[in-house]
């Protein structure tokens, strides 16, 4: 009784002790952060908060360090409990698609230490008689009938018990515009489909309205209602609300059946006000986890080889595996990898692939705008025809699957695909600023500003450093481009037709060059040999942001009419009298740091080296282009004329790579 109060007192003072920033706080990841974690919980390199993982009947917590004053404590005694929080979670079943139990997003006078109960309890503490005041707001994948779930896939209101006051199913509602007109338009969302996304909670102590609202991230469109809106005197529940503060944050729970991993990738609270907006470029998105299957299979393996005899242990691994080939392909079809729509309903989108459509033609087909019927989305159509080989289009098909399950901010997204007699249709997210090249055409006008284009250039190349290092298997992307690097709503970089130069293997007509890739981009070594590496892609790479810095083509004509290789003509300003290598920037960009243009022309030119073993790999120009590293004082205009590999090693040993390292394709 003593120690409690004493407890108590503390806590007050603490509160009390606190900067008035302390009702407001932000995390972008985690990393660095002393939440108070409890059960299975802990940060992650990425500096992601685990709250569980693919472990059977374990709770995890996660607390901001200080409990929270509220509002209603005010001097006046007026009664203004309000607060704003907004966080992005993810929640990853094992392969077997169903997930358990779920997690909370909590306030509480208790941080539940040694009393919150597992499973489906979703971490809280749960006993009529208990003094411990809650309000979690539920994200629950399991149907428990107890408590009166409405389904295996809510956002619930819990008010002190586990028996949601008010839930609904997961989903979102936004407008959707199309021509002049708004569409309200409500997509469901699986809260347990392992994508990112966003919470908002947010309650106003004069007009008594809780709402909470979710949406997908990234987010398209923004959510314009809630999901749940709900009138309630909060402070009725928060009796202790004179003498306590009140810890905020997450708990969430796995069950014996089921193996999941609940996870938060950002968070922010005010109790004032709304939460400070969270930046998305910061938040730890995290990659899917197939290794999960693998994890969980083991153990259940070693204890049915105690139990069975060698034989039927055979056949158990043996059916047990048809099972899991089985429903890992399902799982490609459905929620990892790409949809597979019906021609009718793309014909649909398209307005019958009316050319009022047309979005652009790029170089395996034409590219068409169009809205989703059933989700109103929007989404670019790619219409690729082939007339030579319906075989090599089906084996392209196989590897649709696999680009499909690329998952990555820098990434142009394949949403699905379809096949129609010797048709290919790709269905990709739309991006509304559209492609990067017409940003940079002489005749435009309005232009980006540098930081804009910096920006840019850090996104692909984060993007490339994906598909070369970051995924399960080499990625090559052979046609990397201006055109090919769309503009999302915040201007983002991301690169689209990842992929899809491996066409020209299956046989399947295109209209650009023999090799497949473009013009002014293609490695000298590619145009001879014909082999697609990572050092290629570093070449076009090295071209694309030479073209951004300078804002002219890689190959042209100049003002005389002679033709202007891009990357000669940077190295000769650099090597001229002058020196000055940014002379050769846009002139239309007037305000650049120096500094940054430099490194970006001359990364430029390293990159598009005629020896592949003098071009860093991706994820060293990540590392130049962050400022990590600094670029070797040996890389001069002599550095880049260089023909010999030997003098490539003695004199940038730390760029030069082993032909071999770069090159490793699939
Ligand atoms: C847009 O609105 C105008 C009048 O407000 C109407 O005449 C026109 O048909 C509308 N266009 C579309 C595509 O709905
Ligand atoms: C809750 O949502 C309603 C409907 O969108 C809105 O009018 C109200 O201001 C919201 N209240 C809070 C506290 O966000
Ligand atoms: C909400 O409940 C508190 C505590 O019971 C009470 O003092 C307050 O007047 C109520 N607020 C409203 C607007 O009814
Ligand atoms: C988000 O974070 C990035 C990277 O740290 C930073 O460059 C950018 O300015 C931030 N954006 C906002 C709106 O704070």
């Amino acid at each position: 009784m003593h120690r409690a109060a004493l407890f108590c007192l503390l806590l007050i003072v603490c509160v009390n002790d606190a900067a008035p920033g302390d009702t407001e706080f932000i995390y972008n990841g985690f990393s660095g952060s002393n939440l108070h974690l409890d059960g299975a919980a802990y940060i992650t390199q990425d500096g992601i908060l685990s709250l569980t993982t693919c472990s059977s009947y374990i709770t995890g917590y996660g607390f901001h360090p200080m409990p929270l004053r509220f509002a209603s404590f005010d001097d006046y005694g007026m009664d203004s409990l309000s607060f704003s929080a907004t966080f992005v979670f993810a929640i990853t079943p094992d392969n077997s698609r169903s997930s358990g139990d779920g997690m909370a997003f909590v306030i509480s006078s208790s941080p539940f230490v040694n009393s919150g109960k597992p499973a489906k309890y979703l971490g809280l503490n749960y006993q009529s008689n208990s003094r411990t005041a809650f309000l979690a707001i539920e994200l629950d994948t399991v149907l428990d009938t107890e408590f009166l779930d409405i389904d295996n896939n809510h956002v619930g209101i819990d008010l002190n018990n586990l028996e949601s006051i008010y839930s609904r199913s997961a989903g979102y509602q936004y407008n959707n515009y199309v021509g002049n007109k708004t569409t309200p338009t409500y997509e469901a969302l699986r809260l347990s489909s392992g994508d990112p996304m966003q919470v908002w909670v947010d309650y106003n102590g004069i007009s008594m309205v809780l709402n909470v609202t979710l949406a997908p991230i990234p987010n398209l469109m923004p959510p314009s209602e809630p999901l749940l809106s709900y009138t309630v005197n909060l402070s009725n529940y928060f009796e202790d609300s004179h003498t306590q503060a009140y810890y905020v944050g997450f708990s969430a729970t796995t069950d014996d059946m089921h193996c999941t991993a609940h996870q938060i990738l950002g968070w922010s609270f005010s109790l004032s006000g709304s939460a400070p907006a969270l930046n998305y470029s910061r938040l730890p998105l995290k990659r899917a986890q197939h290794k999960m299957l693998i994890k969980w299979l083991l153990p259940a393996a070693i204890s049915s080889l105690a139990v069975l005899t060698a034989l039927t242990c055979f056949m158990l691994f043996r059916c047990c595996r048809k099972r899991i080939v089985e429903r890992q392909q399902e799982d490609w079809e459905t929620q990892l990898g790409p949809r597979r729509f019906s021609h009718k309903d793309l014909r649909a989108a398209t307005k019958g692939f009316n050319t009022t459509q047309l979005l652009g033609q790029g170089g395996f087909g034409r590219v068409y705008g169009g809205v989703l019927a059933a989700s109103g989305m929007h989404v670019a159509v790619k219409r690729i025809s082939s007339e030579s080989s319906a075989q090599g289009l089906a084996q392209f098909t196989a590897e649709i699957l696999i680009l499909g399950r690329l998952r990555h901010r820098n990434l142009v997204r394949l949403i699905g695909y379809c096949r129609h007699k010797d048709e290919l249709l790709l269905v990709y997210e739309q991006m509304p600023n559209g492609s990067l090249d017409r940003y940079l055409q002489i005749k435009m006008k309005k232009t980006l500003s540098w930081s804009q284009r910096l920006h840019i250039i850090k996104g692909v190349a984060s993007g490339l450093l994906y598909l070369h290092e970051d995924w399960e298997q080499v990625i090559i992307h052979r046609d990397i481009k201006a055109s090919n690097v769309l503009l999302d709503a915040e201007m983002n970089g991301r690169l689209g037709d990842f992929g899809l130069a491996r066409l020209h293997d299956h046989g399947v007509d295109a209209h650009t060059t023999h090799v497949a890739g473009t013009r002014g981009y293609l490695a000298p070594e590619l145009t001879r040999f014909g082999k697609a590496t990572k050092a290629t892609d570093v070449f076009a790479f090295g071209a694309f942001i030479l073209e951004v810095a300078c804002g002219r083509r890689p190959v042209g004509l100049n003002a005389r009419g002679e033709l202007l290789v891009l990357s000669e003509w940077v190295r000769d300003v650099w090597d001229s009298s002058s020196g000055c290598i940014a002379d050769a920037m846009d002139p239309r960009l007037e305000d650049y740091a120096t500094q940054e243009a430099e490194l970006v022309l001359k990364l430029g030119l390293l990159c598009s080296h005629s020896m592949p073993a003098a071009r860093p790999g991706m994820r060293l120009v990540m590392q130049y282009l962050e400022g990590d590293m600094t670029l070797p004082a040996e890389i001069t205009p002599d550095y880049l004329a260089i023909t010999d590999v030997d003098d490539v090693f003695e004199m940038a040993p730390s760029v030069a790579t082993s032909v071999t390292s770069l090159s490793g394709g699939r």
